[in-house]
């Protein structure tokens, strides 16, 4: 690994341990998805093994398997409709902790579980800060709509474009099925807008625009020597 890798690998270990050193005995912990969480799994599973007791809602199959080969006790939004606390990644996060997420195709069940969270708990590197969201926006779409789906999201004034998978012909099948079409703004003004403009299409069924948690969400930014966090003024810890 070279160092540039090295460091960002640092940078990542560094927020999800802290995320995870924010989840106390008995909580039930929505588990998101992707390279940053994979090392708050890591250190969460060390908790587990020194005697904490938690139950964990995965939000891909991805997240399900690590966490059950890490030994952390797996259980449902069924059994658990309200949730303690939900950490996830991002891919950009603003100033007003608005995010772009579902580079890995799971934020339908990311945005499900960090709905269900008292405290949602973003964990990025410092890349994924910026001023402004204008990274491509994901949405997952059910494959019976998806042409007038594309129609509808080029009048809002994008390129959609089917996501491909890799090592399979043809478009990613989200683990819900469906397929995801990535959409890039030339800008986007208003997220909020945009996330109920998306959402209002039918076939649409979920984006990667993050806008209605602000509230309850905290940002650790890891960096190779030190963690920064952002809280929203109204969470309550
Ligand atoms: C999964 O679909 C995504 O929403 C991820 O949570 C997000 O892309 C962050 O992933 P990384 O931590 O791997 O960058």
């Amino acid at each position: 690994m070279d160092q540039k890798a090295q460091d960002l690998s640092k940078a990542k270990r560094a927020a999800g341990y802290k995320a995870a050193d924010m989840i106390k005995d008995g909580m039930v912990v929505g588990l998101g998805t992707g390279s940053t969480v994979y090392y708050m799994i890591e250190r969460l599973a060390e908790h587990v093994r020194n005697g904490m007791r938690v139950s964990a809602i995965p939000t891909s199959f991805q997240t399900a398997i690590r966490a059950r080969e890490a030994g952390i006790p797996l259980t449902t939004l069924d059994d658990n409709p309200v949730i303690d606390i939900a950490v996830d990644g991002a891919d950009e996060v603003d100033p007003e902790l608005r995010l772009i997420k579902g580079r890995g195709a799971a934020h339908l069940r990311e945005k499900c579980v960090a709905a269900a969270a008292r405290q949602f708990i973003v964990v990025v590197d410092d890349q994924k800060v910026v001023r402004k969201l204008g990274a491509q926006v994901p949405v997952e779409v059910m494959p019976f709509a998806i042409m007038p789906v594309m129609a509808r999201l080029r009048e809002l004034e994008c390129e959609p474009v089917i996501r491909e998978a890799v090592k399979k012909d043809g478009p990613v099948i989200t683990d819900n099925g469906n397929f995801v079409v990535d959409c890039k703004f030339s800008s986007i003004g208003n997220p909020e807008k945009l996330e109920a403009a998306i959402a209002a299409i039918p076939g649409v069924v979920e984006s990667g625009l993050f806008c209605g948690f602000t509230k309850k969400t905290t940002v650790i930014v890891g960096g190779i020597k030190k963690c920064t966090v952002i809280t929203s003024p109204d969470v309550v810890a």
